[in-house]
Formats: structure tokens, sequence, C-alpha cells
């Protein structure tokens, strides 16, 4: 496949963008809608779509065959660069935090389906090593070999998501309010800023425990100013850190009924690891009195479905 046409695959439609009717909002005066990026692609869903875009572009502009990905056992960003790569014809190879053991999971083995070829590395290294450190450490060759950071964090990814952001702005008629996402690296959220007009808020619930996602905020803004608008002198999100349910990947039954209360509602799916709790905090907020009366509010479904399966693998059939 050519750049054209790879350019010509990757143009989506928008995304639809749903009213949700809901007594949470509506008593309060407040229009919320949900930003359908799940349904962009079955397997290189949500964000990840948005964020691969730019970088398979980028990878294929420089002549790269090969997509060289890390991330942890149960990884969107990992399952979605090796569906990406089969779909649009680069091999992929994606280095796990952790023991060969934890290989065996519905994400992995995914992965595997997808002809990815896997190689693990201690939680240590993965944390400490620059990628191309460990690409060496690993005797991983690197020629026409396109390095995708973890959770697929950089300034191409953030451009994909400005685009979701004028897509909603052209599907309202108007800038949103607010606009929310679920935060892991925050470059979901820093894209979404530097996208929006001034007078919108941009939401980013963080599904980690910790203070730190402000500040990785931060540097991808100033890191990417150039690149997205002069992001760095953007001051118009927040980041939220009250809503992670115990810290990644940890949950509670009020998440876990909230997710399926949702669906039943609104037939609209959600994950337990990212969209579950932004969807949650947002509903929280409407509670609360957050949101001034008459405000739209837009929530980014960021995808991560696949993250049900092995959810409930784990704990149990919960998410129904
Ligand atoms: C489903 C889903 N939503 C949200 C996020 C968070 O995106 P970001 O890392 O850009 O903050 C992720 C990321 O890793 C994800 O898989």
């Amino acid at each position: 496949m050519d750049l054209n046409e790879l350019d010509k695959r990757l143009q989506n439609p928008p995304s639809p963008l749903e009213v949700i009717e809901h007594e949470a909002f509506a008593n309060n005066g407040l229009r919320l809608f949900v930003k359908r990026d799940d349904l962009l692609h079955p397997h290189v869903s949500g964000n990840k779509w948005r964020k691969l875009k730019h970088n398979l572009l980028e990878a294929k502009r420089l002549g790269c065959t090969k997509l060289l990905t890390f991330g942890g056992a149960f990884s969107n960003h990992i399952t979605a660069t090796a569906a990406a790569g089969h779909a649009f014809g680069f091999s992929t190879l994606g280095v796990i935090s952790g023991e060969e053991s934890s290989a065996g999971n519905p994400s992995l083995d995914f992965a595997l389906e997808c002809g990815m070829k896997l190689r693990f590395t201690s939680r240590a290294n993965m944390r400490n090593l620059s990628e191309t450190a460990l690409a060496h450490s690993l005797d991983i060759d690197l020629e026409k070999t396109f390095l995708l950071p973890q959770g697929g964090a950089n300034c191409l990814a953030m451009q994909g998501c400005q685009e979701m952001v004028m897509e909603v702005e052209a599907q309202l008629g108007q800038p949103p309010d607010f606009i929310a996402t679920a935060c892991g690296t925050g470059t979901t959220l820093a894209g979404i800023a530097t996208g929006l007009q001034a007078e919108s808020k941009a939401l980013g619930i963080s599904v980690l425990k910790g203070s730190f996602l402000e500040n990785e905020v931060k540097k991808l803004l100033s890191d990417c100013g150039k690149a997205t608008n002069n992001g760095a002198l953007r001051s118009n999100w927040t980041v939220l850190d009250d809503f992670h349910h115990g810290g990644y990947a940890k949950w509670t039954p009020e998440l876990v009924q909230f997710i399926n209360d949702f669906k039943q509602r609104t037939g609209i799916p959600l994950d337990p690891i990212y969209t579950g709790k932004a969807f949650f905090a947002a509903f929280e907020l409407a509670k609360q009195g957050y949101f001034p009366k008459g405000a739209s509010i837009v929530l980014v479904h960021t995808g991560g479905l696949q993250g049900i399966t092995g959810f409930n693998e784990r704990f149990g059939p919960l998410i129904k």
C-alpha cells in the first residue's frame, strides 16, 4: 500500500455524536453527548485510531515497514497497533513488560493473531530505559522500523485527537462547553486541549492513582507546542485525579453497577479500565453541580472495549 492509498484509508467519516437523555443531566438543564469513537474501527477503535493515524502516515512517509512499540500485558495500545499493522500493511513487534508467562491473556492472544511478534522485558527496564535502549537491550533490528512510544504518547498522536474536536464542533454546530476523556498518558487530553476553541474546557479523568498527570500533560503541550498550534500556551484543561476507583485496573462495585446501568439505558458499552471511570466521573460531577446550567458536555468514548473480556476472566462475569 503506498502513501496515497494509506492516506485514503485513514480518512474516517466522522464518528457519530449521540445525544443521551438522562435525568442526571437533564434535571440540571445540561445537554449530554457521547462521541462514539469506539465505532471508528472494530479493532483500532477510540483514541487508538486518532493516535495512530498520523503515526502510520509518518511511518509510511519515512519508508518504514515495521512498527515497534511497548506496553503492558493488557495494553489497548498493543492490541490496536497489532490490528493497525495487520490492516494497513506494517509488520509489528511489541515489547511487553513482565514475564513471558503473562502471555496467554486475550489481549496478547489477539495481538499474536494479528501477526505481532512479542518480546518481554522487566518492568524496571520498561520504566527506566529509553525506547531505543530497550530495543538494543533485546537485540532488535531497527532498520525500516518506526518507534511508537508506550501508550502511543507523542505529538503525532495529539494531532489525531485535535481532529476529533473539529468533528465534534462541526456536528454540534458550535464548540461544546466541556469535552471529557479518560486519561492514561494524557496525550488524548493534550490533543483535545489544543484543538478546542478558547471558550471550551477539556476535562481529563485520570484512571491512575496519583497526581502526576497534570505535569505529563504540561510536558506534552510544551514538547509538542509547534506541532499543535502552540499548545503550551493553553490552559483550557483540567485533570481530575479522584475517579480512579483504587488505581489502574482497580474497580469498585459502584463502577461496575454504573457501567451495567449505562449500557442498559443507552445501549452503549463501556470498559472498566478507562471509559467506565470517565463516564462515571461526569455523572458524579453533574450530580455535584460542577457544570453550569445549560452547559453542553461531550464524553469521548475512547474505545477499550476489548479489555472487558480480560477483566471478566480475572474478576468473574461482572461487566454484562
Ligand atoms: C480506551 C482508552 N481510553 C483512554 C485512554 C487514555 O489515553 P491517553 O493515554 O492518551 O491518556 C487509553 C489509553 O491508553 C485507552 O486505552
